[in-house]
């Protein structure tokens, strides 16, 4: 039997009550599939925070660098000054791990999740492939005078060659396999006659941001030869956030930086069904990767099961995909969808028509 050391991170607020579903459900695909995850549990956050007053031990990094994989539910604690948490814990183990590609599957299960008139499944489904150690997030910046009239603050976004390259080549090789070789349905039959089975978008601001997105542009153009198969097509971020409430059809693969990424994968996850259902990976294609769902700790849910499980479901599919289960994945995907279906009221917190836990016991029963 195939096992896997997975560390567990619950988290704050809702964080350990999703991940609690997503590992019933997993345990589930695992029994079908003949896989075992041993759960190796860590209790970093707000309240280890509040009492300790240490966000990560010195240890921690290390530690977790020795796992296959990582799930983290959510960090975010009302008690803790905001920013400590997320830079201390999350980015921290983003940039510290080189978790350099931020991959968010964008895909609506049910017309009626969405919020866009004339919009169904077969509109939503693209997949955004966020850089993750660099741009803006990358902390370079400082202040003068501060607490001043004169105050003035810079904060910098950081693209070097390397990291520009290494998650376009990211996304490039994803928008090459990701259908299995079948083509994207938005191609024109001029593309498919051209040999293209799948489309590359890069999301900048090539008209403003003329130094960073002139790296990204020279980049795109240059790798695109190695790629025959993939159509590339560029849109600045502001005309992709019109699109996606537009034309979300559009869409197959998109890349962009790290704060683009941010910004266009939560008007996604509204399109796709909300944060109930929005999962994502930190990837490290040759470490340790990191999956959670891209909704908070929303600490005004906590402990009242009625928080929506699906995105840290979702993420455990993303989790088992990466590590090469795919039909443990798949099937995770399936339950969740036809639960979707058939059960579920509402994607939203509390309007689900069953509790946190519930909704776990139907999609594993489903596998
Ligand atoms: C996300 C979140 C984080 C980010 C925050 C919590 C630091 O919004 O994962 O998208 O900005 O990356
Ligand atoms: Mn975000």
């Amino acid at each position: 039997m195939k096992t896997y050391d997975i560390a567990l991170i619950g988290g704050d607020g809702t964080g350990p009550e999703v991940a609690a579903e997503a590992v019933k459900v997993s345990e589930a695909a695992e029994k079908k599939f003949g896989i075992k995850i041993n759960w190796h549990k860590y209790d970093f956050g707000g309240e280890r925070y509040l009492k300790t007053g240490e966000v990560l031990p010195d240890s921690a990094v290390g530690e977790l660098r020795k796992f296959k994989a990582i799930f983290l539910g959510a960090v975010g604690h009302p008690q803790v000054k905001p920013g400590i948490l997320e830079k201390g814990i999350l980015l921290r183990l983003r940039f510290e791990l080189e978790q350099y590609i931020n991959l968010r599957p964008v895909k609506l299960y049910r017309a009626q999740d969405c919020p866009l008139k004339d919009k169904g499944p077969e509109h939503v489904d693209f997949v955004v492939v966020r850089e993750n150690n660099e741009g803006l997030y990358a902390g370079a910046g400082g202040n003068l005078f501060k607490g001043t009239p004169n105050e003035v603050a810079v904060q910098e976004s950081i693209n070097t060659r390397r990291g520009v390259d290494r998650c376009l080549k990211y996304a490039f090789e994803l928008a090459k396999r990701q259908r299995g070789g079948k083509p994207w349905k938005g191609l024109k039959s001029e593309d498919t006659g051209a040999g293209k089975n799948a489309q590359l978008t890069l999301c900048g601001k090539t008209n403003v941001l003329t130094y960073a997105f002139d790296l990204w542009w020279r980049g795109f153009q240059e790798m695109a030869p190695a790629y025959p198969t993939v159509k590339t097509d560029y849109a600045h971020v502001d005309a992709i956030c019109m699109w996606f409430v537009k034309n979300p059809e559009w869409f197959d693969v998109i890349v962009t930086d790290n704060m683009f990424g941010d910004i266009i994968t939560d008007l996604a996850a509204m399109i796709q069904g909300g944060l109930g259902v929005a999962a994502g990976g930190n990837i490290n294609p040759e470490g340790t990767s990191m999956f959670e769902p891209m909704g908070g700790s929303a600490p005004k849910y906590t402990g009242q099961n009625v928080i929506n499980p699906i995105a840290a479901i979702n993420a455990a599919a993303l989790m088992l995909d990466s590590l090469g289960e795919t039909k443990a994945a798949a099937a995770i995907e399936s339950s969740v969808v036809k639960i979707i279906n058939t059960k579920i009221q509402s994607l939203a917190a509390g309007k689900m028509g069953y509790g946190t836990r519930e909704v776990g016991d139907l999609i594993a029963a489903a596998i």
